[in-house]
């Protein structure tokens, strides 16, 4: 990677997003929405946990077999048979990718009670035996937002010795804050030896609803891989949302002047494609694929957006591959957004005709929570009949 601004996009919606409790998909639907994640332009695709379930390692070599452009990416536990295991799997694709990690947080070293030195030397031995079957390794402190400096920094030493190129460090239980994830990042660039040789990653989760903002913040500090998944699915609160981060950096280039080789017109696509496999629904005001979120229904933001859409929208809805009407017509829609909206079906309405309109489309509007265009169509001739 030459440009000191490319952020990589390391999607994990068919790893970590399919981990979240009752999101687990079908092969057919994982090999789609990997093929999907290719054709947008998603750096590094996790395809899942080979040595996890018979089924995981039959779809990450499916999705390895198939890729086109992106790496395919496992995940292995630090232990030899899971990482074997991993290779088998991702050894089929053009770019291959293993993904090791460890918890290296008090509490999670005292899971399969080890000692500091005990952990070292694991991390040593795997990444290690790792690099010996793949050039492309990643390596992952777990819960790194919750381990003590000096032991982070003595890890992550090792993992680069070993021959990891990526470190990503991840916030687990998403604790961390923006100003503390940029710090972390920036901390381990200055300490560690060989830190300028490899890429640094962010991995948030979002229980604390600052996932975006933590990965940002890390691309602040010097992190130019951001691990997300499609719709924020994942875990409890689930992980940075792709849509976000790839749309924050695309409208906000002039203060986070960073690029990703995303095409976001395919986002909306596959929002809807991963929301139908997982059978998680997006909630509607969801930032950047919710149902509303370029939805306007309150007459002065529709007057405004009808004379200058700049002035309630951030971004375009075709920037993400939306093409729908962005007028919701409600209790709160004016004069000028029911002329648009009959304008648009096809209704040129004089203003004596449309004042008639107005009066009964409020009635309406006052019962219904949404009025729809075939009830306006049912009172433009309502009113044709009746006056
Ligand atoms: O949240 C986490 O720590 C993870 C690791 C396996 C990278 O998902
Ligand atoms: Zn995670």
């Amino acid at each position: 990677m030459t440009d000191p601004n490319r952020v990589l996009i390391f999607d994990t919606t068919l790893r970590d997003g399919e981990q979240s409790p009752g999101a687990t998909m079908s092969h057919t639907e994982k090999l789609d929405i990997a093929e999907m994640l290719d054709e947008m332009g998603v750096d590094i695709i996790e395809a899942g946990f080979p040595i996890a379930s018979e089924g995981d390692f039959t779809a990450v070599s499916e999705i390895a077999k198939r890729s086109r452009n992106s790496a395919i990416c496992g995940l292995a536990r630090a232990q030899f048979p899971d990482i074997d295991r991993c290779w088998e799997a991702v050894k089929h694709a053009r770019r291959p990718r293993i993904h090791t990690f460890i918890g290296t947080s008090p509490l999670h070293r005292a899971i399969p009670n080890l000692d500091m030195d005990q952990m070292a030397e694991r991390i040593q031995q795997t990444v290690t035996h790792a690099r010996n079957l793949c050039d492309d390794v990643q390596w992952s402190p777990m819960d790194a937002t919750r381990t003590e400096h000096d032991y982070l920094c003595r890890v992550v030493e090792i993992a680069i010795r070993c021959g990891a190129r990526t470190i990503n460090i991840p916030d687990t239980v998403g604790y961390t804050a923006p100003q503390e994830s940029a710090k972390l990042i920036r901390m381990l660039i200055e300490r560690v030896p060989g830190a300028d040789e490899v890429i640094f990653s962010t991995h948030c989760h979002n229980d604390l609803g600052m996932a975006t903002a933590n990965s940002l913040a890390a691309v602040e500090g010097g992190a130019r891989q951001i691990e997300c998944t499609i719709n924020g699915l994942g875990e409890r609160a689930g992980n940075t949302a792709l849509e976000e981060v790839v749309m924050a950096l695309k409208v906000r280039h002039d203060i986070m002047p960073f690029t990703t080789g995303i095409d976001t017109t395919k986002i909306m696509a596959l929002s809807r494609r991963v929301s139908q496999a997982s059978g998680f629904v997006v909630q509607p005001n969801k930032a950047v694929v919710g149902k509303n979120a370029f939805l306007h229904e309150s007459g002065i933001h529709q007057d405004g957006v009808l004379k200058n859409v700049e002035t309630f929208e951030i971004m375009k809805p075709t920037d993400i591959g939306l093409n729908e009407a962005n007028i919701a017509m409600g209790k709160h829609s004016g004069r000028a957004a029911l002329r648009a909206k009959l304008r648009e079906l096809g209704y040129e309405l004089g203003d004596n005709q449309l004042k008639d309109v107005f009066v009964r489309f409020k009635a309406l509007a006052d019962r219904k929570k949404e009025v729809y265009d075939d009830d306006l169509v049912a009172l433009v001739q309502d009113a044709a009949t009746n006056t």
